[in-house]
């Protein structure tokens, strides 16, 4: 009996010390506070949302001393909010080393479907640092920021009038899911305009078609957010007796597979037309031909430019339309602002010559910034950050963009309102206040510095013109029968959000 207690004992002094290490905040830095271990478990083992755990147990830690140590991803981080400190971060990259999920946790679900595995050499241009990188954007960057052919974009957008305009005709009074319609959309834009595959992006739009690289994503996604796996991601190496983990590596290399056959085609058509200099799946394809690019390194790259080039300018339409539908006298303004443009072309207006426009639409991206939280950089050497905040080597930091765009001091004390007017009434003093608050690191949402977003000037036109096209055609609401609530875990917006449309 005793025999037996003392090996209990053991068992459990063996189990508890490992945790009791890992679950700890550590010392280092002491000038911020940690945010306790057990916050991380809340949306594992209740019905709430990063937003209320945000208010809650976050905010008032953070905006009091600029950064915080927070539990995430298996293990503790630093969470930077203060604009000066991402500033430091941004620039001193010698010390804050860019480092993606093949490094941070290699055996991850995440770091397979993102294009990190460990297992093969490879990387993506949004993880990898110095020369990798630098090879990787002089072959993408043209891909991006090429001049795009809004009637692409335009003939999509008509299409996706359409369909909510079918949608809610079949369901009069009932609110329509709007996150997969807008999920072709986002793709179906991707694939006209930077992979000039215009089949598939029709195909796209055609809800009636029922398009496999589509599906797959949609599946891959229900696997990929949940909580207990973003925030343990050890548990991704149990693969072999979690079902659901073994599923989810599956569906990404399904993923994978198709979305190389489809955009980066080895034979056919679109090489004996000859490559397009500017089409982004010919010049992956031709850096992997001349061998600048190993297999491994085309399948990243294409991964994470596909998922950063669609997932993203979808969470910001409908992170848009939800705020619109929750603050209608802001969409009715807006639609007064553009209702009586007589356009007999839409291919000749001037996007950017709307400011009411452009700022609502930075207005949304402010308040629900897609990428709401990004902790990948390494801490190379001992630093101090703002010359105060003394952080050991090793460390991982980050910031939370949802709390540095509502920053007080830098945006007022109605930082959390919804108000486009604070950017300025020309389009003037618009850019001015953009450029001024992303050189500050006030505004975070495309990252800055040199790692700045390549697809941002695309990403603002697909809202541009989709925002516009939509407020013309309707007037639309949150369905009162949906319970406003944000996601759990993962990219933060409305959670299944629907709307009712109606026309005008
Ligand atoms: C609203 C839409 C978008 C938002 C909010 C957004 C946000 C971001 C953020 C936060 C980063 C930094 C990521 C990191 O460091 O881990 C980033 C990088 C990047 N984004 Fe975007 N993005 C958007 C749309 C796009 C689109 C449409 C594309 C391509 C078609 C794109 C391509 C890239 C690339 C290539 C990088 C890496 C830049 C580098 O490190 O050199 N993004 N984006």
């Amino acid at each position: 009996m005793i025999m037996m207690s003392t090996w209990a004992c053991l068992i459990i002094f063996a189990l508890i010390i490992p945790l009791l290490f890992v679950f700890t905040p550590p010392r280092h830095p002491r000038e911020i506070p940690s945010v306790p271990f057990w916050v991380t478990l809340l949306p594992v083992l209740f019905d709430v949302d990063q937003q209320q755990i945000f208010e809650q147990y976050i905010a008032t830690r953070l905006y009091r001393h600029g950064a915080i140590k927070l539990f995430f991803a298996g293990q503790w981080n630093i969470i930077v909010e203060r604009p000066e400190f991402i500033s430091e971060v941004l620039k001193r990259e010698q010390i804050y080393n860019k480092s993606g999920n093949q490094k941070k946790i290699p055996h991850s679900v995440l770091a397979d479907f993102l294009g990190d595995h460990v297992l093969a050499a490879g990387s993506n241009i949004i993880s990898a640092r110095g020369e990798e990188w630098r090879c990787y954007r002089t072959i993408i960057k043209p891909g991006l920021q090429k001049v795009i052919d809004t009637k692409r974009i335009i003939d999509n957008t008509r299409k996706l009038r359409e369909t909510f305009r079918q949608m809610q005709g079949k369901s009069i009074q009932k609110g329509i899911p709007i996150q997969e319609i807008l999920q072709r959309y986002s793709s179906a834009n991707l694939l006209c305009c930077i992979f000039d595959c215009p089949e598939l992006g029709s195909q796209m739009m055609s809800m009636e078609h029922d398009v496999l690289l589509h599906t797959t994503q949609l599946t891959l996604k229900r696997y990929l957010f949940r909580p207990i796996f973003m925030n343990f991601p050890v548990l991704d190496r149990l693969a072999s007796v979690i079902p659901s983990r073994a599923k989810a590596r599956r569906l990404i290399r399904q993923f994978s597979e198709l979305l190389q056959a489809e955009v980066i085609p080895s034979s056919g058509k679109k090489l004996q037309n000859g490559e397009n200099a500017n089409c982004l799946g010919d010049r992956l394809r031709s850096a992997w031909r001349d061998g600048t690019l190993n297999t491994k390194q085309l399948r990243d790259n294409l991964n994470v430019l596909y998922v950063a080039g669609q997932e993203n300018p979808q969470l910001l339409m409908v992170s848009s339309l939800y705020l619109l539908g929750k603050h209608s006298e802001i969409q009715e303004y807006l639609r007064e602002k553009i209702k009586d443009l007589s356009i007999s072309n839409l291919d000749d207006l001037d996007w950017r010559s709307l400011p009411y426009l452009t700022a609502t639409i930075l207005e949304c991206l402010r308040l629900l910034p897609p990428i709401s939280q990004l902790v990948n950089r390494h801490v190379a050497e001992p630093a101090c950050l703002g010359g105060r905040m003394h952080i050991p080597r090793g460390t991982y930091i980050g910031y939370n963009s949802y709390a540095t765009n509502r920053d007080p001091v830098a945006w007022g004390p109605d930082a959390n309102d919804f108000r486009p007017e604070r950017w300025g009434s020309t389009d003037e003093q618009i850019s001015r206040k953009y450029r001024s608050a992303k050189a500050r690191a006030e505004f975070i949402s495309f990252h800055g510095g040199s790692r700045a977003c390549l697809g941002e000037k695309f990403a603002l036109l697909q809202m541009r013109i989709s925002l516009f096209v939509l407020a013309r055609a309707f007037r639309w609401e949150l369905d009162p029968e949906w319970k406003d609530q944000m996601t759990p875990a993962g990219p933060l917006h409305p959670r299944g959000v629907r709307l009712v449309f109606k026309k005008l």
